[in-house]
């Protein structure tokens, strides 16, 4: 039974009262939020993946991985606003599912956050080098990719991407924040330099470039949807804000609600444009599909610009994916489950600054050697499959404490957080062997640290709860 022991969700509501954290977000606060942490590689870079897998009809995609989402955002602002505690949904777990549960959560979100730094960091190394080369730039191509990440070309290690988490980890490290009003701004340039890409690009549209709508079937439209999920990952960051929210009841749902939707009408025309500009198939290999669009319609100013707002943009999706990685793995080794080293705080700067350095190498690295697709699939099957147990979560918390208070209740309860677990798993089943393999193995490796390590050093395995 001592895997299903669980933390006291009473005293972490109360706990969370006692820190008395200020409460001044609002609807409109979240929804930045949110689309601070959403806008990134997923349409900055992906879409050229997409398009090739799925044609133009990547614009269904689109709208598949963002219903699947939906459902899931409805079942996590339950959880989040029900336990309105700072911290992720592996806390959440932990007094509801139990330990084991709560260790695959935390183990799983490594998978989302941790590999999300990396893929964002290559996304971002795409953009800087399409923006150098407007200059005239180029670095030598040993280093501008990972090996095998270009096909015909013989590439190393992806030195910007490398570089760019390095620099990310020395700002977290000596504990910057992202503040909001920085998230402001970096929201305000995404979103502008999206709808530069469709004003400018609608004009470029050849229609004859929408034929054939759906080059590979349904399944290229399944397969794409599923790598798609990639760029709406984030409005989750939404409900970690949960503490600090005015009207949880209402903020929270629409924070989360509102940012997926902007994102969604912001991606399916930017697949609508990008595919009428240029063939799809022509995007293999195009690591800043975005901009190269408005290369191929003649507009390289513009095709500039984006570069340079997607190179400033990203920046902020990396911050905040280090941030969640550093306080997850923070909270583990809080809680005894991952060694105490990793929740010392740096004397002067107050930052988990060890975890913080050791995340950002080990990420860095990997978004270094690693290609970016391979990162996405994976990412997307770690957080697909976090999203399907905290759905399962909502229906166990329904019963095991059905009077519990909760600021936001999902609607159609079971039925909701049923379709939230039907389509993520639809979604991970379109994803490719290979994934699933890594996948397995990763799972297999945490159970061997938890039988290992974990569940003899919890602390609440000492503390006398079962
Ligand atoms: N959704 C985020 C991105 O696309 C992770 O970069």
């Amino acid at each position: 039974m001592s895997l299903f022991r669980k933390k006291n969700v009473e005293q972490m509501i109360a706990g969370a009262q006692a820190a008395g954290l200020k409460k001044a977000l609002g609807a409109l606060d979240l929804t930045f939020l949110g689309v601070g942490a959403i806008i990134g590689t997923g349409i900055f870079v992906l879409t050229g993946t997409g398009a090739v897998q799925a044609g133009p009809a990547l614009m269904l995609s689109f709208i598949i991985a963002a219903i699947a989402c939906g459902f899931a955002a409805l079942a996590y602002a339950e959880f989040a606003s029900t336990i309105p505690v700072a911290g992720s949904i592996y806390t959440y777990s932990y007094a509801t599912l139990g330990e084991l549960a709560a260790w695959i959560i935390g183990w799983d979100l490594m998978l989302e956050y941790g590999l999300a730094t990396s893929a964002v960091s290559v996304g971002w190394s795409g953009y800087l080098q399409s923006l150098l080369s407007g200059f005239g730039v180029s670095l030598p191509i040993a280093l501008t990719a990972a090996p095998g990440a270009l096909p015909g070309h013989e590439t190393l290690f992806n030195l910007p991407a490398f570089l760019v988490m390095m620099a990310i980890t020395t700002l977290l490290s000596v504990g910057v924040r992202e503040s909001t009003r920085v998230n402001n701004l970096m929201v305000a340039i995404k979103v502008t330099v999206v709808l530069l890409v469709i004003a400018v690009g609608v004009f470029h549209v050849k229609p004859a470039n929408w034929h054939p709508f759906m080059p590979n079937g349904m399944s290229g439209v399944f397969g794409a949807a599923a790598v798609m999920f990639f760029a709406f990952i984030g409005f989750d960051s939404v409900s970690s804000a949960a503490e600090e929210v005015k009207n949880p009841k209402r903020d929270l749902p629409i924070g989360i609600i509102a940012s997926l939707g902007v994102c969604a009408v912001l991606y399916v025309a930017v697949a609508a444009v990008v595919t009428g500009i240029v063939p799809s198939a022509q995007f293999a290999n195009i690591s800043h599909p975005v901009s190269y669009a408005l290369q191929v319609a003649g507009q390289n100013w513009v095709a500039g610009f984006i570069d340079l707002g997607a190179v400033l943009g990203m920046l902020t999706v990396i911050l905040v994916m280090a941030y969640g990685q550093t306080r997850v793995m923070f909270a583990m080794s809080r809680d005894g489950l991952l060694p105490a080293a990793l929740s010392k705080v740096h004397p002067r700067f107050a930052t988990p600054f060890a975890t913080t350095w050791l995340v950002g190498i080990v990420f860095g690295l990997i978004g270094a050697l690693v290609p970016l697709n391979v990162l996405a699939e994976l990412i997307n099957i770690g957080t697909l499959a976090a999203f399907s147990m905290v759905s399962i979560a909502v229906l166990v918390l329904r019963r095991t404490h059905p009077d519990l208070p909760r600021a936001f209740r999902c609607p159609g309860v079971p039925v909701v957080p049923v379709l939230a677990v039907a389509s993520c798993l639809f979604l991970m089943v379109n994803l490719s062997a290979v994934t699933w393999i890594a996948f397995v193995i990763w799972l297999l490796v945490g159970m061997v640290v938890y039988f290992g390590y974990s569940r003899r050093h919890s602390k609440l395995a000492h503390s006398g709860r079962k």
